[in-house]
């Protein structure tokens, strides 16, 4: 299982930007924690960040077929992206949104998320732990979407 962990504008600046809220690791911490999660799960991770709406939406386009899912920070793009959300959309990988805040929270202007519209689940509020829930959480959904159990809606004649 391979999955490409996508963050945007501003997550560069963990350890710098607003400790407050985004807590004292870098994005190089992250990254380890990730790492270290993904080597435990024995999951491969690719990673991606960038400023940049259009460069998110290239590294969604060139996931498909090479990455079994998506765990995704949007962002602030998080609440202005149709593009996005529309890549995602058009890629169709299961995708889990992580914020690192409890938007939920915080300003109303915050309180749309697109990019969620297309995820199969969110984490926020949990830190750097959510990256790490997210990658359990997108293992398991993808091990059971490959063996459906007795009761799914498959049909038996398949
Ligand atoms: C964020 C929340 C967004 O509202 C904000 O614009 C970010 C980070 C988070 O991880 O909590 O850049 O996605």
């Amino acid at each position: 299982m391979k999955f490409l962990v996508i963050n945007g504008p501003n997550l560069n600046m963990l350890g710098i930007r607003e400790p407050g809220v985004y807590g004292t690791g870098t994005y190089e911490d992250l990254l380890d924690r990730i790492r270290r999660t993904a080597e435990a799960e024995n999951v491969e991770v690719g990673f991606f960040q960038s400023n940049h709406e259009g460069a998110l939406v290239d590294a969604i386009q060139q996931a498909y077929g090479v990455f079994d899912g998506i765990i995704l920070n949007p962002g602030a793009y998080t609440h202005t992206s149709i593009a996005i959300l529309d890549a995602l959309k058009a890629v169709r990988l299961p995708a889990v949104e992580v914020h690192i805040s409890d938007v939920k929270s915080r300003e109303p202007f915050r309180q749309i998320s697109y990019a969620g519209m297309a995820c199969v689940k969110t984490f926020m509020g949990m830190g750097f732990d959510g990256y790490c829930e997210a990658l359990r959480f997108l293992k398991r959904y993808l091990t059971e979407r490959a063996q459906p159990s007795v009761g799914s809606d498959r049909d038996p004649r398949e």
